[in-house]
C-alpha cells in the first residue's frame, strides 16, 4: 500500500517540537514489505542547509488558489531509506521559522495543502492513504473530497488526520479563507469549516477526513469532553466512531543511550549508575552549577508556553529552590514571560538553577541522559514525548497525570515498589512542589528504591513496535472495500 504522509515539519529536515519527531520516525516502523510510506513538506528556506543541499529537483507545475496562480517546485530526498518530497516555493516558504504570523499561515498552508494534491499525478506516487497531521494540513480532506473528488486518479484516496495538537486549529476570518482557498460558500457552516463565526482548518480535517486520530488514548477521551475539547468536543464526541487514540512512539535509533552521539558516556540498563553519574558531573560543569552527586539534578526541556506548566513553577521556584537541596537545568524557548521568569531565577540562585533560552538538539540529548529527574507538569499534553526521552536514558519523570503523559508513567508506589515515576493529578503548584519533594526524598533516602525506577523505566518500549501497527490496522481498514 501506498501511504503519504503532509506535514510541516518532521525531523531531521525541520523541527519546532514533538510533531517533527513523530512525522520523521514513524514512516521508518511500518512493515516495509507491505507499505511504501513517503512525507511531503514545505521547502522552507530556514531549512539548514546540511539538508537542503541534499535535494533534488524533480518537477514543477501551477497551484491554483482562488484568483491566485503559484508557483511550485518538488524536490525529493532519501532518508534512512525514506523518501521525502518538498514543495517549493520562496513566496510562501521564506520566513526565517516554518511558522510565522498566522494571517501569513492560513495562506501558506492552503496553498501547501492544495499543491500536495496537485503534486500526486506528477510523484508517480499515487497514495492508498494520505496521511494529514495537524492543522497545517487540514484543508487536504477538504479539497480533496470537495474540488477533486469526482476525479478519476483521486477517486479512491482516503484519508487520515492526526491530532497531534487540539488546541492550535488555525482559526481566521470567513471571507478571508473563502477568498483565499475558492472553495464554495456552502462549506463554510457550521456543521462543516465554520466555528464560533471563523474558517477553521483543524474543523475541516476532522469533519472530512475518513478517520481521525490522535496521539494517545487519554487524549482522545480527553478531547471528547467540555474541559478538554477547545470548543470542538460536539464535533469530536459526534466523530467517536472514526476517532481513535495511537500512543505516539520514540525512534529508539534517535534516542539509544548506548550509542547517542551527543552524550558524553554511553549507558545502558546495567551499568546506568556509572554511566549516568559521569554524564551529570559533567554537564553540572558544563552548565556551572557546582559539581554535587547528591544533590538531585532535575532537567526540563521545553516549549515555553502555558501548555506545558510553567505557571505552576513559576509559583514554587522561590520556595523550591530556597528549602531544598536540588538543581535544575533548564533549556526552551518560547513566550518572553516564561523565559524571563526562567533567567529571573538564574540569576538569583545561579548554584541551583540554569536556563538555557534557546534550541539545541546536543543539549537537550544531555539533560535527558544526565539529569535525575524529569519536570513536565502539563497543564494538557496530547502524548509528550520527552517523558519518553527521559524513561529511556534513566532519567526519572516528574508529570501532571494528564494525556500521554497519564499513559506512559506510571506512578511510584513505595510499598510494592513499581512504578516508573512521580506524578500529580491537580494541575496545582503545591499538590506539584509536594511531588517533587517526595522524589527528593526518595532520591536521597532509599537510592535502592531510586535505582528500581529508573531500572523499570529504562526497560519500558516505548518504541513505534506497537503504535506502527495500529496504524497499519487502520489503514488497512479504510481501504477494506470489500
Ligand atoms: P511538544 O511537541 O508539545 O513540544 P513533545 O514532548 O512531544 O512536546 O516534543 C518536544 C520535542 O521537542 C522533543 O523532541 C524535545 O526534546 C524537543 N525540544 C523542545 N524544546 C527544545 C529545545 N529548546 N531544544 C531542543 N529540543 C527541544
Ligand atoms: C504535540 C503535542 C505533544 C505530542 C506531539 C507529537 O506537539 O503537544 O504532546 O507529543 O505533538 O504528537
Amino acid at each position: 500500500k501506498k501511504i503519504l504522509f503532509a506535514a510541516s515539519e518532521a525531523v531531521p529536515f525541520i523541527k519546532t517540537g514533538g510533531l517533527a519527531d513523530v512525522t520523521g520516525s514513524l514512516p521508518k516502523y511500518f512493515d516495509r514489505k507491505k507499505y511504501d510510506v513517503r512525507i511531503i513538506l514545505p521547502k522552507y528556506l530556514c531549512m539548514d542547509e546540511r539538508f537542503r543541499g541534499q535535494l533534488h529537483f524533480k518537477c514543477h507545475f501551477y497551484v491554483n488558489l482562488s484568483w491566485r496562480k503559484q508557483y511550485a517546485g518538488i524536490f525529493e530526498a532519501k532518508q534512512d531509506g525514506i523518501t521525502y518530497y518538498f514543495v517549493d516555493n520562496e513566496f510562501y516558504f521564506a520566513g526565517d521559522k516554518p511558522y510565522n504570523e498566522l494571517y501569513q499561515d492560513i495562506e501558506k498552508f492552503a496553498y501547501f495543502s492544495k499543491a500536495v494534491l496537485e503534486a500526486l499525478p506528477f510523484l508517480d506516487f499515487c497514495p492508498d492513504i494520505i496521511h494529514c497531521h495537524d492543522w497545517q494540513t487540514g484543508l487536504i480532506p477538504v479539497f480533496l473530497k470537495t474540488l477533486y473528488g469526482d476525479e478519476n486518479y483521486y477517486r479512491g484516496i482516503r484519508t487520515v488526520f492526526s491530532i497531534h495538537n487540539l488546541k492550535f486549529q488555525g482559526r481566521w476570518s470567513l471571507p478571508a479563507v473563502m477568498d483565499i482557498t475558492g472553495l464554495p460558500e456552502q462549506i463554510f457552516t457550521a456543521d462543516k469549516l465554520e466555528s464560533y463565526g471563523e474558517a477553521n482548518y483543524l474543523k475541516g480535517g476532522i469533519v472530512y477526513a475518513d478517520a481521525v486520530t490522535t496521539v494517545s488514548e487519554t487524549y482522545a477521551r480527553e478531547i471528547t469532553t467540555e474541559q478538554g475539547g477547545e470548543g470542538l468536543d460536539g464535533l469530536l464526541r459526534a466523530r467517536k466512531n472514526d476517532l481513535y487514540g495511537i500512543l505516539n512512539g520514540l525512534d529508539y535509533e534517535e534516542y539509544d543511550p548506548q550509542k547517542d552521539g551527543y552524550i558524553y558516556n554511553h549507558f545502558n540498563e546495567q551499568n546506568f549508575q556509572e554511566g549516568k553519574k559521569l554524564n551529570k558531573a559533567r554537564l553540572q560543569k558544563e552548565l556551572g552549577l557546582p559539581v554535587k552527586e547528591n544533590t538531585m539534578l532535575i532537567g526540563i526541556v521545553s516549549r515555553m508556553t502555558s501548555q506545558k506548566g510553567f505557571d505552576l513553577v513559576a509559583y514554587i521556584m522561590d520556595e523550591l529552590l530556597a528549602t531544598e537541596d536540588v538543581q535544575l537545568a533548564v533549556l526552551g524557548t518560547g513566550e518572553e514571560q516564561y523565559q524571563d521568569m526562567f533567567r529571573y531565577f538564574t540569576q538569583k540562585y545561579p548554584d541551583k538553577i540554569q536556563a538555557t533560552i534557546g534550541y539545541s538538539e546536543e543539549r537537550a540529548h544531555r539533560i535527558y541522559a544526565s539529569c535525575d529527574a524529569f519536570l513536565m507538569p502539563s497543564l494538557f499534553e496530547p502524548c509528550g514525548l520527552s517523558q519518553l526521552m527521559s524513561l529511556r536514558y534513566g532519567t526519572v519523570p516528574i508529570v501532571r497525570e494528564t494525556g500521554g503523559l497519564k499513559d506512559t508513567v506510571e506512578a511510584y508506589n513505595e510499598y510494592e515498589h513499581t512504578g516508573t515515576g512521580f506524578s500529580f493529578a491537580n494541575y496545582n503548584a503545591h499538590e506539584m512542589l509536594g511531588t517533587i519533594r517526595y522524589a527528593i526524598s526518595v532520591f536521597r533516602d532509599r537510592k535502592k528504591d531510586w535505582n528500581g525506577l529508573i531500572q523499570r523505566g529504562m526497560k519500558q518500549d516505548f518504541s513505534w513496535n506497537r503504535s506502527a501497527g495500529k496504524y497499519e490496522a487502520l489503514y488497512e481498514k479504510l481501504t477494506d472495500f470489500e
